[in-house]
């Protein structure tokens, strides 16, 4: 995110782009960990199959209906399943909600205006901003038992 250009791949640095802009994903996710720590919706409470309120919960005010806290994004490629409820699986299955919610989840409640129209995300974006999302992946997380037992007295 610092614009260092040799840090990524051609393909991971479309992605960015793609995060940035036409994705709109930086709108909410913003700050170094990708959490703006705020309540938003993106349509995730329908009363039917996604019966979790949210924010509304707390405060009973309807403008909160189906608002949950923006999740940090490090680490994501290795923490599924995903979403308050764990009902997505696999980040392509993320992109394509986002791609076109009201497709996948017509009748979610009090969905973002940033979400009000379809992306547009032609397939060659959408596996660029998954490549992208990739990048977020701390290596040396995946490899923190390994490195600590070998450090354990015998
Ligand atoms: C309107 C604000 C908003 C926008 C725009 C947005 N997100 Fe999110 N994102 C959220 C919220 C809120 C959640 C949690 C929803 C839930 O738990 O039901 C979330 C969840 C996620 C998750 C799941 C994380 C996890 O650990 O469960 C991923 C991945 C993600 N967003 C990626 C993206 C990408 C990629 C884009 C752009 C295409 C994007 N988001 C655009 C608000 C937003």
């Amino acid at each position: 995110m610092n614009d260092d250009s040799t840090a990524m791949s051609a393909q991971e640095i479309r992605g960015r782009t793609v995060f940035r802009e036409k994705g709109k994903c930086l709108e909410c996710h913003f700050s170094p960990d990708f959490t703006g720590d705020e309540f938003r919706s993106i349509g995730l409470f329908d009363g039917v199959k996604h019966r979790d309120s949210g924010r509304y919960l707390i405060t009973h005010d309807l403008n909160d209906l189906g608002k949950f806290k923006v999740p940090g994004l490090r680490n994501v490629a290795i923490t599924a399943p995903y979403m308050h409820d764990g009902s997505m699986h696999t980040l392509r299955e993320i992109i394509d909600y986002y791609d076109n919610p009201q497709a996948s989840l017509p009748s979610g409640k009090n969905r973002d205006r940033l979400l009000s129209k379809p992306l547009g995300l032609s397939e060659q974006e959408k596996q660029d901003l998954e490549s992208f999302l990739r990048t977020l992946t701390d290596d040396r997380f995946m490899t923190k038992t390994t490195s600590s037992n070998k450090h354990q007295p015998r």
